[in-house]
């Protein structure tokens, strides 16, 4: 890309493109290319360069089923809704890590925030923050780069998935990106067929 108005369609097009995808080749991924992605993605803002954003793969059958294995129990599976969903051959889950947070808002140019004192004195837990915005930037660039992908929940798995990967205490998982190859009969969620809200309703100029 060479100048800043190519830069900006390219951006455009691929959040035009980008959709949640629940069906999947069984395609593998180079590690190189995903470790590539991830390294992009990390790139965006972190509060106070706190840099606390880290990223766990599996990428993989063998690593992927350990991930299912822990978060779908048989009776789940069976009715699992989006089975094509399993077949993603990786998944990233982005984590925010508060210490991070805390020890940078110790530092001396910081420290009068108060921020550094508890993850309590957080008006908004910026490690979420910082983590959504590495996401998203993920799966942009995934979806650049010909592939797919959907974020989801853990909803009441995250301490199961922490300790089955050995993640260290505190770290929060926002969810879980699945990233592969598209499988062409992908159908969408009843989510997805809602209609996007006019841009009226949400942007208030001046005043709410
Ligand atoms: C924070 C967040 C949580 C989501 N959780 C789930 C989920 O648990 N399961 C799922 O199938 N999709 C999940 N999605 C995907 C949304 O349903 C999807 O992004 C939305 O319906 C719009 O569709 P699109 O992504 O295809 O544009 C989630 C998306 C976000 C941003």
């Amino acid at each position: 890309m060479k100048n800043g108005a190519e830069n900006s369609s390219s951006v455009k097009q691929v959040l035009a493109a980008r959709r949640s995808c629940r069906n999947y080749k069984t395609t593998p991924i180079d590690p190189k290319i995903l470790e590539n992605l991830i390294d992009q993605a990390r790139r965006t803002p972190t509060a106070g360069n706190s840099q606390g954003v880290e990223f766990l793969v599996l990428n993989g059958e063998k690593e992927v089923a350990a991930y299912w294995d822990t978060t779908l129990d048989k009776d789940r599976r069976d009715n699992f809704p989006w089975p094509g969903l399993l077949l993603a051959p990786a998944l990233v889950i982005p984590y925010g890590i508060p210490e991070r947070y805390l020890s940078r808002y110790q530092e001396i140019d910081k420290k009068k925030s108060g921020l550094g004192d508890s993850i309590d004195a957080w008006p908004i837990p910026y490690w979420i923050v910082d983590a959504a915005s590495a996401s998203t930037a993920l799966q942009l660039l995934v979806v650049e780069s010909g592939m797919a992908c959907c974020f989801f929940g853990q909803f009441e798995n995250e301490e199961k998935v922490s300790q089955r990967f050995s993640v260290p205490r505190g770290a929060r998982a926002i969810g879980t990106i699945a990233i592969g190859w598209a499988a062409e009969d992908d159908r969408s969620s009843i989510s997805a067929t809602r209609t996007r809200r006019p841009l009226g309703d949400v942007l208030h100029i001046s005043e709410w």
